[in-house]
């Protein structure tokens, strides 16, 4: 069975004090996770050490990065390498989430190459893709989604694909209060899942966990999971109090 996933993104939020509040408040009230649940905390930079530090041990639970650079080394100024993250035991990072395609104008080929690093160092990438409300509204988000998987995910072999975890996130829906229906959602994950199994067959294709980004939090997190191709979500807003995060952690399958 592939794996639930319930993953917190921060984003640029939280002091290093109010971080460590804020784990340890949902570490003290996290139910028990089953072998095929997982729950993962994309915290600041500035804080992966010793959030690491915090979950060590814990079962299925684990931290990740938001971002690394697309490079291996070198005069980058101000960024992160896969090895880095390596380093210090992070083994999952956030790759192409839609605020750095916006503001770091973030390619479908960097997000390539960054997929790239990240599987060579053994870091599980949550390729993130999604469309604007523009494209939505042309009714070609299918297609929109299917060039950002194509572009960036489908020149892996099968052994590679299969430890990317995808995170449909509708741009549309990002921090608005607007989530998408779980009917939009399911439709979305199981045209993502059908253009994978076009490419790598069937078996991959159900090994393969979409999760759903977008407004989800407590009250709406049962009925998005409970669609079948909805593996979790990935989590900005709700994500920074304790106890939303942990209704949806709950709502995971
Ligand atoms: P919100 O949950 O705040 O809408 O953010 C979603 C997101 O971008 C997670 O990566």
């Amino acid at each position: 069975m592939r794996k639930q996933i319930a993953a917190a993104n921060w984003k640029m939020n939280k002091t290093l004090s109010e971080g460590k509040q804020l784990l340890n408040d949902i570490l003290t009230s996290i139910p028990s996770l089953s072998d095929h649940q997982e729950v993962l905390f994309s915290v600041p930079f500035p804080y992966l050490i010793q959030a690491n530090e915090i979950v060590a041990g814990k079962k299925n639970i684990h931290i990740a990065a938001q971002n690394c650079h697309h490079k291996t080394s070198g005069a980058f100024t101000g960024e992160v390498s896969v090895d880095m993250l390596t380093s210090i035991g992070v083994a999952h990072c956030i790759v192409g989430h839609s605020e750095r395609r916006e503001y770091f104008a973030e390619s479908n080929a960097m997000l390539a190459d960054k997929v790239n690093l990240c599987l060579s160092a053994s870091i599980t990438p949550i390729f993130c893709c999604g469309e604007p409300l523009s494209i939505r509204e042309q009714g070609s988000q299918n297609n929109f989604v299917e060039v950002q998987l194509n572009e960036s995910l489908f020149h892996l072999n099968a052994e590679d694909l299969k430890k990317v975890v995808i995170a449909y996130e509708p741009i549309w829906a990002i921090g608005t209060g607007k989530t998408a229906s779980s009917e939009q959602a399911q439709e979305m994950h199981a045209h993502i899942r059908a253009v994978i199994a076009s490419k790598y067959g069937n078996d991959l294709a159900n090994d393969v966990s979409v999760l759903y980004g977008g407004s989800v939090k407590a009250s709406n997190a049962k009925e998005i999971f409970s669609q079948p191709d909805v593996d979790g979500g990935l989590v900005g807003g709700a994500s920074l109090i304790a106890d939303e995060f942990l209704a949806v952690i709950k709502a995971l399958k």
